[in-house]
């Protein structure tokens, strides 16, 4: 079984987007969508880890300009073959955990990356994304809730409390992919001392966090 987490998305790249067919989801990411497009309203936005391009596409209507990046240049492939109207978004390939950038960013976004991050680096991964982003700029992430019948079961737990999902591609593999589902009261914790205005907003299927970065 491959334990790879990068690679998993790798190949997955072709067939990412069905996880957006499910069809109990369609009101809450209609209601996402809403909300994003509205936080991201002429603002300048770098996404990390964009994928495939879901919500690049989707922010893109109303934002000032995107740059949308992803470790994995087979995602980024199939974003760039989507008519995306806005001509101010770009592509890069870069690793969230050695991403510097001399230009700092009006507003970041995250979207489905914060479960994939081992709950003992969190604290380095957020402390990254405050870096790419002015202080008093904006943060976003979205994110699963664990709703039983429609995510995938846990199958693994390691020592330090990161849990797993065993998953399928259509190629016949399995894969042991990392997947945490952290409450609210964790969310806020880790963002203690470096954001204020720290809202959640909780859907059924997902949960979207947005914080504005400490001024220090
Ligand atoms: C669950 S997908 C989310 C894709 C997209 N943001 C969305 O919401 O549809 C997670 C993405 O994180 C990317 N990723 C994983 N590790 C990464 C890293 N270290 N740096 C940048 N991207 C990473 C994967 O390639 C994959 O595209």
């Amino acid at each position: 079984m491959n334990v790879d987490m990068v690679s998993y998305y790798k190949d997955r790249a072709e067939e990412y987007e069905k996880i957006y067919s499910k069809p109990e989801r369609q009101e809450d990411l209609k209601n996402a969508t809403e909300i994003l497009q509205t936080i991201f309203k002429g603002k300048s936005v770098l996404e990390i880890a964009c994928g495939t391009g879901y919500w690049t596409e989707r922010i893109a209507q109303g934002a000032a300009s995107i740059f949308a990046t992803d470790i994995n240049e087979t995602v980024i492939d199939v974003a760039k073959r989507k008519s995306i109207l806005n001509t101010q978004v770009s592509f890069g390939v870069t690793d969230i955990y050695n991403f510097s950038s001399l230009d700092k960013y009006e507003s970041l976004f995250g979207g489905f990356i914060w479960s994939h991050i081992k709950l003992q680096d969190i604290k380095k991964f957020l402390f990254n994304v405050n870096n790419l982003v002015y202080p008093g700029g904006t943060v976003v992430f979205i994110d699963n809730n664990f709703v039983e019948g429609s995510n995938l079961p846990i199958t693994n737990t390691d020592g330090k409390g990161n849990t797993f999902q065993t998953r399928k591609l259509e190629d016949g593999t399995t894969h042991l992919v990392l997947k945490n589902f952290p409450k609210e009261i964790v969310l806020r914790h880790k963002l203690k001392n470096i954001a204020t205005e720290v809202r959640i907003i909780n859907l059924t299927y997902f949960w979207i966090l947005c914080y504005t970065t400490r001024i220090l």
